[in-house]
């Protein structure tokens, strides 16, 4: 499973991309938003960061004004992934910059029937948020069970991007169920490397240190 960063901190990046873990990222206009910084101006740095596959969205409602977006954006990096959303303007948006040979990630997926959509329309990824199903009480992994199931069935290509992850449990179950990628922001990147028998293991072996003759 590759695994990308939900960031847009230039900060996080750089240190999850040092731990040597980083295939990718995924960026939001919320999170963009919080850099306070202009979205191109983020996006450049980010590129320079990791050579991976970099998602950046798209603000428009309507098919002509996503893919004129979309053109902008690709153009900033060959690694630019078009962000676009899982409505039906998103999806002919998808069709057409798919023809036009440029990357999509349609997000904000919900069902296993706007992933078979997505799939049909050439997206490059499909984003189902699982957190978010999670926040209303419907378990957010059965949508990815049922995901891999239907694109199994019928081969498609798009790659099953977990995003909305909240805590480790979400990032193993998805690699457990055969998720493609894992989008993880910093705070759970950096619980995954944890563990408390680590911890209790290694002060003890400096502390045993101490003992031996110097
Ligand atoms: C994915 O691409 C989104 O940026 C992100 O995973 C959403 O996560 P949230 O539901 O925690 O905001």
């Amino acid at each position: 499973m590759e695994i990308f960063i939900d960031s847009a901190d230039i900060k996080e990046i750089k240190e999850a991309a040092a731990m040597g873990a980083i295939d990718g990222v995924t960026t939001n206009p919320s999170l963009i938003a919080k850099t306070g910084r202009k979205f191109e101006e983020v996006l450049k740095d980010i590129v320079e960061i990791v050579d991976g596959p970099i998602s950046a969205e798209t603000i428009a409602l309507d098919c002509a004004g996503i893919v004129k977006e979309g053109q902008t954006l690709a153009k900033i990096h060959k690694n630019i992934v078009v962000k676009v959303p899982l409505i039906t303007e998103g999806l002919k948006a998808i069709k057409e910059l798919t023809k036009q040979g440029i990357k999509t990630n349609c997000t904000l997926c919900f069902s296993a029937n706007q992933a078979l959509l997505a799939a049909k329309a050439g997206a490059t990824y499909i984003s189902p948020f699982v957190g978010r199903l999670d926040d209303i009480s419907q378990t957010g992994m059965d949508l990815i069970e049922e995901l891999r199931q239907i694109y199994d069935n019928y081969n498609f290509s798009t790659k099953i991007l977990v995003a909305s992850i909240r805590n480790p449990i979400h990032f193993k179950e998805s690699a457990l169920i055969g998720a493609d990628v894992a989008t993880v922001p910093f705070s759970v990147i950096q619980q995954l490397a944890k563990h408390t028998l680590t911890d209790i293991g290694l002060k003890k072996f400096l502390e045993d240190w101490e003992k031996v003759p110097k």
